[in-house]
């Protein structure tokens, strides 16, 4: 398992190759909110969550396209959280995989309206 104080530094290390390789800020973006789409669904999201731009239609957890605008903080501690019906991801995903899936689902949520 990643020893805890490593998390912190590869978050670091990841943002810095992140900013550092390519374009504007955009760029980035959308690439991290596709890699979180695919996470979605590589790490099984979608069996219990729908999101109908990652043709997914899980109903044991809330439909994102519908439910609740939640802040990034929000959605970064309930995939580390392990509460209700919903298992914890702690070490499951890296930080890096964290973050893009926290965008996506971010992205979902407030696409809308
Ligand atoms: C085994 C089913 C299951 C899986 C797999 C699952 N979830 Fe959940 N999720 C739930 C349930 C059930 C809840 C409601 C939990 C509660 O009682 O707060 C939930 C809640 C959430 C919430 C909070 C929603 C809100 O409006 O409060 C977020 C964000 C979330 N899940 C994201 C994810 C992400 C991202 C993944 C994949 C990495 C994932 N979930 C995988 C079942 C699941």
């Amino acid at each position: 398992m990643t020893p805890r104080w490593l998390i912190p530094a590869l978050v670091v290390v990841v943002g810095a190759a992140a900013a550092a390789g390519c374009g504007g800020r955009g760029a980035d973006q959308s690439r991290l909110v596709a890699d979180g789409r695919r996470i979605f669904v590589s790490a099984g999201c979608g069996s219990c969550h729908t999101v109908a731009s990652a043709n997914t239609h899980g109903s044991i957890g809330p439909n994102f396209d519908t439910s609740e605008q939640l802040d990034r903080a929000q959605i970064h501690t309930q995939l580390n959280a392990g509460v209700g019906g919903m298992p914890s991801f702690r070490d499951r995903l890296t930080p890096r995989q964290e973050d893009a899936v926290t965008e996506f689902v971010f992205q979902t949520l407030h696409r809308r309206r």
